[in-house]
This record gives structure tokens, C-alpha cells and sequence, in this order.
């Protein structure tokens, strides 16, 4: 693609998908080109775009209509960009190349300490957080969760009328790796009878407990159990599928782990069900649409300021902007408060 000597902002989204990714960029570019006459493009699947100089155009026409769209129009991937031949003089070298002179990275954690290297090492870049599980810190609230709490709502309640009519234990599992906040929030909106998050380890004389209680007031007991769970007789969580790209232990399992165990000890029949990535496909909630684009204008505005190393950020109802370093390092984890409320309601 030939620049004429004109520098454009580049885009990319990193790290697992979430909805809401298409409105970030469509909030990026429309701002972008109405209030400051800015070009861009986009890089194609993450870091991998950066390092392959794999570059395509974002016009007004190419961002049209997807702020409803689920996943990315730039496609995404776990590509680390400090990782094979890459490096930052790589990345500089392409973006010179290309005509981009600052990058807006859509990303979760890993995203986000990758970007902040490359800061460091003087290349201007400005971040959005994204992530399904809600687990960074130094923003309110990432884009996707509100959206997966709905997929993962409407799954129980729909759980609850085939247990209401075999009078059966049901168990949902639901995404979360080291944090339970889409059990938490879904959980509480689907009344469920008890809420399993990472932060909060239980045992299993507890759960069947519960169990048993919701039982014996003749209702069918609906448990929400996070992928990252564990019993106390548990060091790790459940895993049986082997590593991801960033050699961390694919999760998920915990539920059907769970289900005969809780048939076993309290002669309710239990069935599981893994939501998995259904939780991160399909269309955003307008709530998730809004935050998506306002992030994305947002990041806009921090490119013309000079934002460098630094990544907008939900605070109330504000949008303002925090150092990467603010939210890297410590997880957003579901504080002992809000699952203490929650737990009022178990059993
Ligand atoms: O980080 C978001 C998340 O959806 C986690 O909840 C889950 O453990 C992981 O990504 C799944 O990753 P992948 O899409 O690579 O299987």
C-alpha cells in the first residue's frame, strides 16, 4: 500500500476476541476521520500483523455497519510480538515502512505488557482493554463482559425450565479464568443456588449443602461454576486439554467433574453444560456497543494528545486514561464483598 509521504494510525485487536471489538474500531475511525482528518489501517491478526507488515485499509466504507458485529474485522491472534523475529526495532521498522506512526492496541493483559515493552522502547502506542472475563485493573468495566453475562443469563434460564420439568441438578459452566465475575453477575441474574468463582474456593460437602436446601423447598438447584473453580482439595484448576500459545493450561471441565459428584453424595440427578465460546460470539449488547465505541473515540483523542503508554478507561461513568502499568501486574478479582452478598441468596 502506497503512503504519499501521509502517516496513518494503525489498528489492531490481540489476545482472545470479545464482542464489542468491531465497535471500537468504527469508533476509532469515525472520529478519527470527522474530527481530526486522520488515516488508518489495520493490521491483521494482532501482534502477527505488526511483525508481517500485514496491513489492511480502513476507510469510512470498511468500518459501515459493524459496530453490531461480533468478533474482529481484523482478525486476532496470541502472537507475542517480542516472539520469533519480531522485537521492537522490527515493529519500527515496519511501521516506517508502512507510512503508520502510532499503533492503537485492542487487548487484553498480555496485549497490554506486550505494548507497554514496545513503549518503552519508544514506539507510540495507545491501548483499549478488552476482555470477556473482566479482569483488568484500573477500569470499572471491559467490553464483552456485559454481553457474555447475557449469553450466559439466557443459557440458565433456560437450564432452569428443562431442571424444573426432570426435577435435576443443573450445572452451567461459565468462562473466567482467575476471576469469577461473569459467574458472579450471571449467577445473580439467574438466581442460581450457588455461584463458584476462582477467588473463593468451596467444598464439596458445602456445595451438596446447597444442593440439598434448594432441593428440599422442592426447586430444581442451579449452580454456576467459573472454568477456573476449585474445590479446596484442589491445587490447580481443572485442566485436561493441554496449553494455549502462552503455554498456560487450557481450562474448562470443571463442570462435569462436578455433576457426579453431586449426584453421588446427594442422589439429585445432575447434568452439566459448558457454555465455552459461545459466551464470546454473536453480537454485542448495546451496553457493550456503547462502551466499545466510546473507548474508540477515546483512544483517538489519546493519539492526538500524545498518550503514549497509556490506555482509556471506564471510571463511573467517564471515560479517562490510566498508564498500562496501572492496569498490568494485579487482576480486577471479585472482591470478598461482592461475593458475600451474592452468597446470601445460596442454597
Ligand atoms: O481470556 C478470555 C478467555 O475467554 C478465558 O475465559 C478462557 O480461559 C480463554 O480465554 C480461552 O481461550 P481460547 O479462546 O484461546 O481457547
Amino acid at each position: 500500500m502506497h503512503h504519499n509521504g501521509v502517516m496513518s494510525i494503525g489498528i489492531l485487536t490481540s489476545g482472545g476476541d470479545c464482542p464489542g471489538l468491531n465497535a471500537v474500531i468504527r469508533g476509532v475511525v469515525l472520529k478519527g476521520i470527522q474530527i481530526y482528518n486522520k488515516k488508518f489501517v489495520g493490521f491483521k491478526d494482532g501482534w502477527r500483523g505488526v511483525i508481517d507488515g500485514d496491513i489492511i485499509p480502513l476507510e469510512r466504507k470498511d468500518i459501515q455497519g459493524i459496530a453490531k458485529q461480533g468478533g474482529t474485522i481484523l482478525g486476532t491472534s496470541r502472537t507475542n510480538p517480542f516472539e520469533g523475529n519480531g522485537g521492537a526495532d522490527r515493529v519500527r521498522e515496519n511501521m516506517h515502512k508502512l507510512g503508520i506512526d502510532s499503533l492503537i492496541a485492542i487487548g487484553g493483559e498480555g496485549t497490554l505488557a506486550a505494548a507497554k515493552r514496545l513503549t518503552d522502547a519508544g514506539i507510540k502506542i495507545v491501548g483499549v482493554p478488552k476482555t470477556v472475563d473482566n479482569d483488568l485493573s484500573a477500569t470499572d468495566y471491559t467490553f464483552g463482559f456485559d454481553t457474555a453475562v447475557q449469553i450466559a443469563t439466557e443459557a440458565m434460564d433456560r437450564l432452569r425450565t428443562t431442571g424444573d420439568s426432570h426435577g435435576r441438578c443443573m450445572v452451567a459452566e461459565v468462562m473466567g479464568r482467575h476471576v469469577g465475575w461473569i459467574a458472579l453477575h450471571s449467577g445473580m441474574a439467574a438466581g442460581a443456588h450457588a455461584i463458584l468463582i476462582p477467588e473463593q474456593k468451596t467444598s464439596i460437602e458445602q456445595l451438596c449443602a446447597w444442593v440439598r436446601s434448594a432441593k428440599d423447598r422442592g426447586r430444581a438447584p442451579l449452580i454456576v461454576v467459573a472454568e477456573g473453580f476449585k474445590l479446596d482439595s484442589m491445587d490447580d484448576a481443572h485442566s485436561e486439554r493441554g496449553l494455549d500459545a502462552f503455554g498456560r493450561p487450557r481450562l474448562g471441565g470443571i463442570g462435569d467433574l462436578l455433576a457426579p459428584e453431586i449426584e453421588a453424595r446427594t442422589g439429585v440427578e445432575t447434568r452439566a453444560t459448558t457454555l465455552g465460546h459461545i459466551q464470546r460470539g454473536g453480537t454485542p449488547t448495546a451496553y457493550d456497543r456503547v462502551l466499545a465505541t466510546r473507548y474508540g473515540m477515546a483512544a483517538v483523542d489519546s493519539v492526538i494528545h500524545a498518550r503514549w503508554g497509556r490506555m482509556v478507561s471506564l471510571s463511573g461513568t467517564s471515560i479517562t486514561h490510566v498508564a498500562f502499568e496501572d492496569a498490568l501486574g494485579k487482576l480486577n478479582t471479585v472482591p470478598q464483598s461482592r461475593y458475600d452478598e451474592a452468597a446470601i441468596l445460596f442454597g
